[in-house]
């Protein structure tokens, strides 16, 4: 690949094009994406759902993130790679948030950590990280790892009050040192008003065109899934229905033994054959 310098986190924020980030999970994704040059990557807790099977993120370990993380940077180690903080490791305090940050930071490479909300406790701990020098990326607006407690996986701020509390907990979440945040599933206006509101740059997904940076879980952008068609993520390519056809296509040759040929196999003298007679 071209040797490209890592973006620093000033340069990110000072980029005059809209940042680029995706979803990666393991290896492969990790080289797909640095050799696609994106901006950032994120080792996401979607981990969960689009690699693990899970139908939420809520499962989703410590340790789930940093074995899948780990094999990110091993496919894209010149890549600013963002790791979420699962569910329940960094809820229980400070000193439980700050001890999950830095093993994921010690074990796996990564430039930064990820974590859903700006509940004063969240707040709490965006300062006490970013003060240690740890890189946070906020995340507001519909958050994944308590859905259930949102009413479900729905679009935040249409009324006045979540609009409020999404507006406020991205200013709060800057204030406490995030140096970006995620905007998901909120109106393209109040995505726009907190953008221009912010200093730091705003990532959206589901979230409209006028935020600093976009990022789509890259199953979605990939269409790994058949028949799984999402309003905010375009389709880019059909990587399932490709990956069925080519083990549909696999499947006949072998039943039709036209796989393999003698190109795909070894041969042998035939006088060291004669000998086994
Ligand atoms: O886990 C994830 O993939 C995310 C993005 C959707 C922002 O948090
Ligand atoms: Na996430």
């Amino acid at each position: 690949y071209p040797a490209r310098m890592k973006r620093s986190i000033p340069e990110l924020q000072h980029s005059a094009a809209p940042l680029v980030m995706v979803t990666a999970y393991d290896y492969p994704g990790g080289r797909h994406a640095e050799a696609a040059g994106v901006d950032l990557i994120l080792v996401g807790d979607s981990l969960g759902n689009v690699v693990l099977g899970y139908d939420s993120t809520a499962p989703v370990t410590l340790g789930d993130m940093i074995h899948h993380a780990r094999a990110v940077r091993r496919g894209a180690p010149g890549t600013f790679m963002v790791v979420d903080l699962p569910f329940g490791t960094y809820h229980t305090g400070v000193q439980d948030a700050m001890r999950s940050a830095v093993k994921v930071i010690q074990e796996t490479g990564a430039d930064a950590i990820k974590m859903e909300g700006a509940t004063p406790e969240i707040l709490q701990v965006v300062q006490t990280l970013t003060r240690n020098g740890i890189p946070v990326m906020g995340h507001v607006g519909l958050m994944p790892q308590t859905a259930t407690a949102q009413g479900g996986l729905r679009v935040q701020g249409k009324d006045d009050g979540t609009a409020r509390a999404t507006l406020e907990g991205a200013v709060a979440l800057e204030a406490a040192g995030a140096f970006s945040v995620v905007l998901e599933a909120i109106p393209a206006r109040l995505a726009n008003l907190i953008s221009e509101r912010l200093h730091v740059p705003t990532i959206g997904i589901g979230a409209g065109v006028g935020c600093d940076g976009q990022v789509l879980v890259t199953h979605d952008l990939l269409g790994v899934y058949e028949g799984d068609e999402k309003k905010i993520a375009k389709r880019y390519a059909e990587i399932g229905r490709l990956s069925r056809e080519a083990i549909e296509a696999y499947a006949a040759e072998v039943r039709g033994r036209h796989f393999p040929t003698k190109e795909n196999s070894f041969v042998m003298k035939d006088d060291v054959l004669g000998k086994l007679y």
